[in-house]
Order: structure tokens, then sequence, then C-alpha cells
């Protein structure tokens, strides 16, 4: 019997592009779904935007959409990174649509009718200067569990934490700066301290499935005991867990609570379910049969649900998740796969802010999309694990093994076969055939890691078995055969025994490399591959097509593009005329630096290095990190924004900074830059400026405006030197 699969990946803030980590966690769950598709089995394979939240509301605001237009506009951006990697969701949905909806207040519903909702008038943070309640997102402050500096207010990233913002240390508002102020509010909690949940999640976490494998990975279940289980003294970290939001938010109404909502972390999850129903209401054509179908299929016990995340957001989706599908009296995950994050060049990479290797960027410079996920699936295993992009790893792993070990015994054999043979396969001789069994042998092994995700495992094996394939070339000699008189039996045997193999290694690689499998399916001329088309030759006589070549190698200078800093643009050279001049363009163009980028001209940024100084004249500039406790216009100029900083000196400090038009006050407020605090005041007439704040500009202000206020990395603390 087929299963029946019902796959996720987290769904994405729609608040800005997929950054490589969700290509990342895309091409893992994707591989999975196509082994699965490969052994027989259904799967739905879907996703959504993650739309509501106060986050998306204030970046919507900002500039001028509502959030629906705004969300939506992060929408239509997806499709190219997902074509371009070839990741196929069956549906793609938004947590705004109708059947989120729906399904967030009926699971809310049948939580509060099993006696797990709560309400409580809790003291909440409110910016009397924004005049709101602050989101979570908006109170940054010290975590109250390990102390890391700077974090949000509803989980930690640095320890995994989950707490509400009042229990944060030394709050601030992110929106303006200001230490925000308690008030009153009622909430609506979901009931996790109800003997029940922890009942439930203490077998649920540590549970198997059907399959016999257990819903958590181990290192996932030991992450996560320590909030579930009683401490010595009996008490336990898993509290009540607020689950409304005061207007204005945007987001789901709580049914009965005018002017409350559900808070994001609430309805995300259920936009899984919600995008399944929406999978089945599209297939069924209309609204009412496919929710029925959708219905159906969740009702079934036959149904597996697995959902793909990563490593930040294990509480959401081994607690607070499971616990809601049981006690709304639904199905809980068959199991929740953890990753790790990736890192690219050994720096971590931000949820925000992504790394240095840009998707999009990766495919206009014509870079094969399935050397990542090659690349990919050879670092990744079933644990919960960060992985490394190196470059020249990614390299090396590719031309050597990729092209060098598996492409070449096509490129080797088919050549033979059409021109010598008519494109017809020989017999296969027992030295052949012992080959071909040996691959064969490791069909349910591979199946098994590709079943486990541990995809560096398959492909490590199937590597193996091209070795064993190409020292089978090697001992033949192919191009000697060829060249040999009466040889040609021995060669046409030799050549058909490459491609039977070459086939079957097609086959254990098709999860990770789908576009090639097709290709090589074409030119094989066989029906799509699967694991267990392994078992049956082409055979004698089966035609194949002319062999064109399959993959390039990588060449350092794309890596080498892929990793270049966005290049300063060149001012626009005029001509006579007045006329800038064309710049080249087309995909691989336009994402290099123009040709004769001004580095080679010696200005970066537009103007040459200044004179050299020495160590002491460096010294005597005394840079500090400054927090931006306050910005705002000054009236009566258009440069300049007046700055109140707090260079930890006990006082804050009124700076005038001629970058009012290049950086809105509101972007700026909360964030630590770097201040000139030895610079002599200066009266201005506006005030006395009491120093500087560093920005980055290019020369030509025309030609390229933009000006940057420098932001120190994670960790830095106001009154800090900088050296
Ligand atoms: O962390 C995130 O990016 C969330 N948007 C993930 C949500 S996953 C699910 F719950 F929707
Ligand atoms: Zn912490």
């Amino acid at each position: 019997m087929p299963r029946q699969l019902f796959v996720t990946t987290a769904l994405p803030y729609a608040n800005g592009n997929f950054h490589i980590g969700h290509i990342m966690e895309y091409i893992q769950a994707d591989i999975w779904v196509r082994y699965q598709r490969m052994m027989g089995n259904v799967v739905h394979f879907v996703c959504a935007d993650d739309a509501h939240g106060a986050p998306i509301m204030i970046a919507a605001e900002k500039v001028g959409k509502t959030p629906q237009q705004f969300v939506a506009d992060i929408a239509a951006g997806r499709k190219p990174y997902l074509d371009g990697f070839h990741i196929g969701f069956d549906n793609w949905h938004s947590t705004d649509g109708a059947e989120n909806h729906a399904l967030a207040q009926a699971i809310y519903r049948d939580l509060k009718a099993n006696g797990l909702i709560a309400t409580r008038v809790i003291a909440q943070f409110f910016d009397t200067e924004k005049n709101m309640f602050l989101p979570d997102r908006f109170i940054k402050g010290e975590c109250p569990k390990c102390g890391a500096k700077d974090q949000y207010g509803d989980n930690c990233e640095v320890c995994g934490a989950v707490y509400s913002p009042t229990e944060l240390k030394n709050p601030y508002s992110a929106l303006t700066g200001v230490t925000p102020v308690l008030r009153d509010s009622e909430h609506y909690f979901f009931k996790l301290s109800d003997p029940r949940c922890a009942a439930f999640l203490e077998k649920w976490t540590q549970g198997s499935n059907a399959r016999g494998q257990t819903h958590l990975q181990s290192e996932v279940y030991n992450k996560i005991k320590e909030w579930l289980l009683p401490d010595e003294n009996g008490k336990r970290d898993l509290g009540d867990w607020d689950i409304s939001r005061d207007a204005p938010y945007f987001g789901i109404e709580i049914p009965d609570a005018p002017g409350k909502y559900f808070y994001v972390w609430l309805d995300a999850p259920i936009g899984y379910l919600a995008s399944l129903e929406n999978r089945f209401v599209k297939l069924a054509g209309d609204a009412e049969t496919g929710s029925q179908a959708y219905h159906a299929f969740m009702a079934d016990p036959a149904t597996e649900q697995y959902h793909f995340i990563g490593k930040d957001i294990i509480t959401f989706h081994t607690l607070f998740w499971p616990a809601m599908l049981h006690f709304s009296g639904r199905k809980t995950p068959n199991a929740v796969f953890v990753h790790g994050f990736l890192t690219v060049n050994s720096e971590k990479m931000s949820k925000s802010r992504g790394t240095g290797l840009d998707p999009l960027k990766y495919l206009s410079l014509g870079m094969n999309p399935e050397w990542l996920r090659y690349y990919i699936a050879a670092k990744l295993n079933g644990r919960n694990e960060d992985v490394e992009f190196s470059p020249e790893d990614f390299m090396a792993r590719v031309n050597s093994d990729l092209v060098g070990k598996y492409i070449n015994i096509a490129s080797r054999a088919a050549g033979f076969i059409a021109k010598r043979f008519d494109g017809r396969l020989g017999e296969i001789t027992a030295d052949g055939s012992a080959l071909l069994t040996l691959l064969r042998a490791q069909r349910l092994a591979i199946e098994e890691l590709f079943e486990d995700r541990e995809y560096a495992k398959a492909l490590r094996e199937t590597m193996l078995l091209a070795d064993r394939v190409n020292e089978y070339v090697d001992a033949n000699k192919p191009w000697e055969l060829a060249k040999q008189a009466g040889m040609d039996a021995r060669l046409h045997d030799v050549c058909t025994v490459c491609i039977e193999a070459f086939a079957m290694l097609t086959a254990y690689l098709k999860p990770v490399l789908p576009m090639l499998a097709s290709q090589v399916e074409g030119f094989l001329a066989v029906a799509p591959l699967s694991f267990a088309s392994v078992e049956q030759e082409l055979g004698t006589g089966h035609r194949i097509g002319s062999y064109q070549h399959l993959m390039q190698r990588v060449d350092i200078k794309q890596l080498e593009a892929l990793f270049e800093a966005p290049a300063v643009a060149e001012p626009e050279k005029l001509l006579p005329g007045g006329e800038p001049v064309a710049h080249t363009v087309g995909a691989v163009a336009s994402s290099l630096p123009p040709e004769g980028a001004v580095l080679a001209l010696g200005r970066p940024g537009g103007e040459a290095i200044a004179g050299p100084i020495g160590i002491e004249d460096f010294s005597k500039i005394d840079l500090r990190i400054a927090r931006i406790v306050n910005c705002e216009p000054v009236e009566g100029s258009t440069k300049l924004l007046r700055l109140t900083l707090d260079a930890g000196e006990g006082r804050t400090r009124n700076v005038f900074s001629g970058i009012a038009g290049s950086c809105k006050p509101a972007d700026l407020i909360g964030k630590l830059t770097v201040l000139v605090a030895n610079l002599a005041p200066r009266k201005m007439k506006f005030g006395i400026s009491e120093g500087m704040v560093l920005a980055a500009s290019h020369a030509d202000e025309i030609a390229n405006p933009g000006i940057y206020v420098l932001e120190p990395t994670d960790g830095a603390q106001p009154g800090m030197r900088v050296h």
C-alpha cells in the first residue's frame, strides 16, 4: 500500500525575500518528498507565507501599503527562488487565507470547549509615544533565562527560551527607544500548565509513530525536556501561553472577543493545515468538496504528517503545536524534523539578513541549481546539526564527485554506443553483471538513508558505487578497445555496462538532482526512473539517444563573483551628447561589477584612499558605541536629523547629522552606532552638536546617493571604545 503523506516546511515570514537558509530547508524537504514519490507514495507538500503579526503590519505602514498588499507583493517574489532551485511545493498559500481564518477559529473554539482557554488581565508594555501596546518583536532587552542582550520580547535567539516580554530585563521600545510603561489589558491564554497538557506532552515528546520512529530526534527531545519536565521542586517552566494581541494587529480575530486577535504564532502552524485544505479545494475545483476531501484525508489514520523546521523554532513545533492539535481533537504530527543553521564561510546566519550567499545572485550567475542541491545534500544528515557552506569544498564536491565520478561514466561510454553501435545497447557480460549486482545490492541501504534524511551518507554510498564503475572503465579502457581490431564486441559490452550502471546511479541521485535525472531519462529513452527500476536493465537492443554534455564543472570565477561584495555602482559616464553610456545587460552581466569597476581605478567609493597616518594619529580619535535613543527631523532643515545618543556616560548627547536625505528617524531609533566622542562641541544654527556619528557614502552623491549609518555587530554595548 502506498503511504499518504502531508509534508511541510516552516512558513516564512512575509516580510522579506528568501535567504539561503530558507532554500536549504526547502531543498532538504524537497529531496525527501521526491524520494517518497519515487517509492510510490502519495505526498502533499505544502507551504505558505506567514502573513500576520505586528512587524508585518508596521513594515507595511512604513511603505504606505495595506498589510494584505504588502504580503501579496512579497508572495509574488517567491516563484523565481522555488522554480530556480526545483523546489516542488504542491501548494503555496497564505496564513491570511480564508481557510486559515476558519481553521484557527475552529481550533480555538475546540480548545475552549475543552477547558483549555483562560483569560487574565495582564500588564503589558505600552509605548506612550506610539500610543500602542508594543508587539513582542518591538520590545528588546536581556533574556530572563541566559541574560543575552538585545533579545526580542517573545523568545531568545541565544538559548531558545520562550517568555513573555514583561520578563525581559531592561526593556526598551525598538520603535521609539523609550522605556515602555506597563498597562493593563485582558489576554487569552492556552492553558499549557493544565496537568493534562503536561502529561500529554511528556508522553508525546518521547513517543514514536506507527513506523517506530521517534516523534523527535533525541537531541531535540533533550533540548525541550528542560522546559517540559518538572525540576527537583516539582516546578515546570511550561506556563500558560499568551495567544492574544490587542488591536491594532494584523491577524485573525478571536471569536467573541472584540478588538482581540490571535498572536501570529497561534495561527502560523495552523497555516500548514490551511494550505493543505486550500490544495484540496484547488484539486476539487470547489470549496465544499475540497474541504470535505481535506477533512477525510486528515481523519484517515493512515495519513502521516511531517514538519521540516529549523532549530530556532523547536518549542513552538514540539510543545505548543502538538498540544493545540491534540486538545482540539486533531491529528498530531508523526514527526518533526529539525535541522541546524547554514553557516557560510563559517559565518552564522542571521534570520533577517541571511548570509553572503544570495540565492538569486547564485542563479543569475548561471550557476547550476543542482550543484547547490547536491552540495547541501552532501552535507546534510538526519540530526539537528549546523551545516557549513565552504566555497572550496563546494567546488571540490561538485567537480570531483558529481562531474568527475558520476557524469564522467556516461560521457566515457555514450559516444561509442552512438557512433559505433547505432545507439543500441549490447550484452551484459559476466564481469559486468557482477558490477551491476553490486550496485543493485545497495538499493535498500540507500533507500533507508533517504528515508532517514541521511543524505550525506546516501550520496557517499552512491559515489562509492560510482568509484566501482570507474574502476571497471579504467580496467577495460574502452578508448583503447575502440582502437583495437576485433574488439568491437567487447567495447560494446563494456559501454553497455557503463550505461546500465549510469542509469542505476541516476535513480539513486534522482531525489537530489531531479532535472539532471529527467535529462538522463530523455537521453537514455527510459520511463521515469524509480528506485525499483534498478532491478531491471535497459536491455540488449535498447536504443539510447545521443549524448549531450549533462553538467558543467563549477568555475572558480563564478564563486568569486558569488561572494564578491556588491560592487559600488560606477557614476554614469556621460557622453558628450549628455546621454549615459549604455550598460551591458543580461542576467550575468547585471550582477557583476561593471567592467573596469572603480576598484581598478584606485578610487573605491569614488575617491582615492587618503595618505598614510600613524597609529598615534588614529588613537587621537575616540570612537565609542552609542545607542540612538531618539531621532527626529530638525525643523527648518532638510538635511539634518537630531540624534539623542547614549554612549554609556550616564547622560545623553545631542548630535546633528546630515543624513536626513537617506535615513528615516524610525529606522534608526533603538540602533547602535559609532560616535566620534571627542570631537569638540560645535555650535550650529539649531543648537550644539556634541560629536558626530559615522556613516558611509559615495563621493559622488548625485550619481550614487545614499548614506549608510554604521552599526556594530551584535553584542556591542554603549560606551565600548572602537579600536
Ligand atoms: O520563524 C519563522 O520564520 C516563522 N515564520 C515560522 C513559522 S512556521 C509555522 F508555524 F508556520
Ligand atoms: Zn536566552
